[in-house]
């Protein structure tokens, strides 16, 4: 890249940063770099400091850039046997050192297709038991607020239902096309807008933390910086649970001890 281009790129992220409060900096510069040219392309134009006359002119732009920068495609029970492991073993188990009381936190929850997901767990649980319904809080966090606003209206069309067996569809949302999430389900999450890189945990200690295929987007120093907070936002018995290609790395890997090795689970070390 030349230098006038590199020189460019960091005007232009200082400048989001600025208007957005978006720490730029500490995702992964190609990731970044490929998302940007895609608004590049949409605006024509050629270079940084085209796009950022474009931004200076349309405030609008902005929001468009910062969809394109949070990823945001997610599903129910997406990665099955994730969902799985966790109702088989992790769930029962805090449920029984928590008495139902579950404090868990979805970390970049998109949408809220996987903090209701939780929500859903955690009413079979109770139904398994042949008990109320769980007084239970999933705490459901993102930085992009057109997923927070999707995720609080509830509703979802049939694709995103493809890997959520049946009966938990047809238990926990209502609905012939698009489909609306029950209020039981509903009652347990609760949805804030919350930066990763920039603000502590939202209301620690947790017994559960899901941060799934999130912090894939974020530069190394960031992902350590992540992981240690949540290994310090976690109650002691606390499980971490993150995205199938993602593992823990710097100091937080003497922090964890792995509890299934293919579905990336953890739990806080004593
Ligand atoms: C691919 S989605 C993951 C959704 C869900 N966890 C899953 O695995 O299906 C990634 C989410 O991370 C969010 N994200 C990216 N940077 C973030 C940040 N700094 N703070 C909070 N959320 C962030 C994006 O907005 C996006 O909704």
């Amino acid at each position: 890249m030349a230098a006038a281009d590199d020189a460019g790129f960091r005007t232009l992220a200082a400048m989001i940063a600025r208007a957005r409060g978006l720490d730029v900096g500490a995702y992964k510069p190609n990731c970044l770099r490929r998302r940007i040219a895609v608004r590049m392309r949409a605006r024509g134009a050629h270079t940084y400091d085209d796009y950022a006359r474009v931004l200076a002119a349309d405030a609008t732009e902005y929001d468009r850039l910062l969809d394109a920068l949070t990823i945001n495609v997610t599903k129910f029970y997406r990665n099955r046997e994730t969902w799985d492991a966790l109702a088989a073993d992790m769930v029962p188990g805090l449920w029984d050192e928590t008495g139902g009381t579950l404090r868990c936190w979805s970390a970049g929850c998109a949408s809220g297709e996987e903090p209701y997901t939780l929500a859903v767990l955690l009413l079979e649980e109770a139904r398994r038991r042949g008990t109320a319904p769980p007084r239970a809080r999933v705490d459901a966090t993102d930085l992009d607020r057109e997923s927070l606003a999707r995720a609080a209206a509830g509703r979802y069309p049939a694709s995103a239902f493809d890997e959520m067996p049946e009966s938990l569809v047809q238990r926990y949302f209502t609905g012939a096309g698009p489909r609306d999430a029950v209020p039981a389900v509903r009652a347990l999450v609760h949805f804030v807008r919350h930066d990763l890189l920039r603000e502590p945990p939202p209301a620690p200690p947790y017994d559960l933390i899901l941060c799934r295929n999130v912090v894939i987007y974020f530069d190394r120093p960031s992902q350590e910086r992540l992981y240690a907070g949540f290994a310090r936002a976690l109650a002691p018995h606390g499980v971490l649970v993150l995205g199938k290609v993602e593992t823990l790395v710097g100091e937080a890997r003497g922090m964890f001890r792995l509890l299934d090795v293919r579905e990336r689970i953890y739990r806080r070390a004593a």
